[in-house]
């Protein structure tokens, strides 16, 4: 990555050339998939970092692996300048509190026998050490903050006597319960109604200001990325496409791949012609070669299906691997 989008001192999250396989399912020869292909990434202090890209392309693995649900096959994950695979025992404890993660389906992360007080209660007791009185004036601040009110009917209240966004809210709030730096939140809202999405990421938006937050928001939704987050990473096939800021990805895409989720968000006004587009999925087989798009790609070359694109830097924070842009270009 590039030296101007790499600023060492505000570095929260560095990953180096992330490499995830899973073992495939079958008789015979034991077969892999590479669902994250030497992915590097960098996530500042304070910044939201939005992962985009199609089911499948690797977002959830990424996520899983940087709090450390996943042990990578490959690569290097810096947080706060230690690389957390040496993590173990009492450190890797610690670690997960530090790193949270917020997932589609509030439901499944809350506990439906326990009151909305007790998801906060136990980690502000056991990770906090918060006791007594000051436990109790705790408990009220979280839930106020995460717009879980009024407070006293809440807080005695099961998990299934809430609605879905407030369940998301208890979800949030438990996770700012012990205190984390660094928030992975896959896709949050897409489980919402339409008109409770923007609430819960204007509440995200709030607390990475309160709390010093950084975060990696993952979604298939351009839009709520332009809109919270700082940069945008586009993923196809398990490889990053396209990174910038996020008005400058919306204004002026370069990966094909990008310009085509742009044409297919609802409102685009973009010129491309999506009809005779393939549905094929990216190949993620182990050793593929050349560009993850190759088989929707409308520039497709010889190069792009022999050779995988590096990433480079063609404008100013705006990274980009496709054959036809930086030193390597094609005319198109
Ligand atoms: N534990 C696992 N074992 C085997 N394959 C897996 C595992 N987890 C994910 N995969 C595969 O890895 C690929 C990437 O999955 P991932 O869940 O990261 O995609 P995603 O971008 O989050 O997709 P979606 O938008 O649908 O959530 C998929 O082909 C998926 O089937
Ligand atoms: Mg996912």
């Amino acid at each position: 990555m590039s030296e101007a989008i790499v600023k060492e001192s505000s570095t929260l999250v560095q990953v180096e050339d992330l490499v995830i396989k899973f073992p495939v399912r079958g008789k015979g020869e034991k077969k892999f998939i590479t669902p994250v292909d030497r992915v590097s990434l960098e996530i500042k202090k304070g910044e939201v970092l939005a992962l985009v890209g199609e089911s499948g392309s690797g977002k959830t693995t990424i996520g899983r692996a940087l709090v450390r649900l996943l042990t990578p096959t490959d690569g290097k994950i810096i947080v706060e300048g230690k690389a957390i695979d040496e993590y173990k025992g009492k450190a890797l404890n610690e670690y997960r509190q530090t790193a949270q993660m917020i997932f589609q389906d509030p439901f499944g992360s809350l506990n439906p026998v326990k009151t909305i007080e007790s998801h906060v209660k136990f980690p502000l007791k056991k990770h906090q050490g918060y006791k007594g009185e000051a436990l109790d004036q705790k408990i009220t601040d979280l839930l106020v903050q995460v717009g879980l009110t009024p407070v006293n009917e809440i807080r005695k209240k099961y998990p299934h006597e809430l609605s879905g966004g407030q369940r998301q809210r208890l979800a949030i709030a438990r996770a700012l319960a012990v205190n984390p730096q660094f928030i992975v939140a896959d896709e949050p809202t897409s489980m919402l109604d339409v008109s409770i999405r923007a609430g819960i990421l204007q509440l995200m938006n709030d607390l990475k200001d309160d709390f010093g937050l950084s975060y990696l928001y993952i979604t298939h939704d351009l839009a709520s990325a332009r809109y919270f987050g700082d940069r945008i990473m586009v993923l196809y096939g398990g490889r990053v496409m396209e990174i910038a800021e996020s008005k400058e990805l919306i204004k002026n895409p370069l990966n094909p791949y990008t310009k085509l989720l742009l044409a297919a968000t609802p409102g685009s006004e973009s010129q491309i012609d999506l009809t005779n587009m393939t549905n094929e999925p990216p190949d993620l087989t182990e050793g593929r070669q050349g560009c993850p798009f190759v088989h929707r790609c409308p520039l497709v070359t010889d190069l792009c299906k022999e050779k995988v694109p590096a990433l480079e830097e063609v404008e100013d924070g705006h990274v980009v691997a496709c054959h036809h842009y930086g030193s390597q270009a094609l005319t198109f």
